[in-house]
């Protein structure tokens, strides 16, 4: 089946979440999601966004790791809701991403919370140390599989393991498709969904969130 790039929500549901996850008295989220649409940069938006904040709140994270923070829009989700103490680490390959999200993160008076590194994001994570509560994924899309093996055996029991894009724009069911972000994407799914010591939920929202919980060690 030639699947295109389906509509995984109907649009006008998709709208209807949207204005309904928006953030809208938060002047320097609303001009990042202005942003991301004038420069067609992919963000997860107001409904990951949101859902990203229930999350946190829900495990009372106190670190998260990205992998893949663009310029600082779901760090910026994520850093308010860890609250004061609390540690964001952005990685991104892009310093021009990276001075970005610094300024919009300053505006926002959250900087202090957030540690920037630079180069891969994978190997920022290996080289950290850093234990997370939340580990949250949005690289690209063939490098799932990698990181799937840089965090499995290294989180604790206890952590998420957030990705998005796990719908893929509906190619995921496109048996055809053998572009390598979504064999990247298959791959990573099928890898987390056979490891029994994560439990596993793919939700539909926007386009696919996978929602891990490590269980044993
Ligand atoms: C989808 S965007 C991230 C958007 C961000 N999570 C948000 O919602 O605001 C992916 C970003 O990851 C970066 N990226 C992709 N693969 C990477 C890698 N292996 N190491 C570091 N950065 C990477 C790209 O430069 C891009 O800015």
């Amino acid at each position: 089946m030639d699947t295109g790039r389906l509509e995984v929500i109907n649009p006008y549901i998709d709208a209807y979440l949207t204005q309904l996850a928006a953030a809208k008295e938060d002047e320097v989220l609303l001009e990042m999601e202005a942003v991301g649409i004038e420069r067609n940069f992919p963000i997860v938006g107001p409904q990951v966004g949101r859902l990203l904040q229930v999350l946190t709140l829900l495990r009372r994270a106190r670190v998260v790791f990205e992998l893949g923070s663009g310029y600082g829009y779901s760090t910026l989700w994520f850093a308010r809701a860890v609250g004061p103490g609390g540690e964001v680490h952005h990685t991104d390959r892009s310093g021009e991403n990276r001075e970005k999200a610094r300024a919009y993160l300053s505006r926002a008076k959250i900087l202090d919370r957030v540690r920037f590194h630079e180069g891969d994001a994978i190997e920022s994570f290996e080289k950290s140390g850093a234990s997370p509560d939340i580990l949250f994924m949005d690289i690209d899309k063939e490098q799932y599989p990698r990181a799937y093996q840089s965090f499995k055996d290294r989180l604790r029991a206890g952590a998420l393991v957030i990705v998005d894009n796990l719908l893929w724009d509906g190619r995921v069911i496109d048996m055809q498709n053998t572009e390598a972000s979504t064999l990247g994407v298959k791959r990573y799914t099928d890898l987390i969904l056979a490891d029994r010591r994560y439990v596993t939920s793919v939700v539909p929202v926007r386009d696919g969130v996978g929602i891990s919980l490590k269980i044993a060690e």
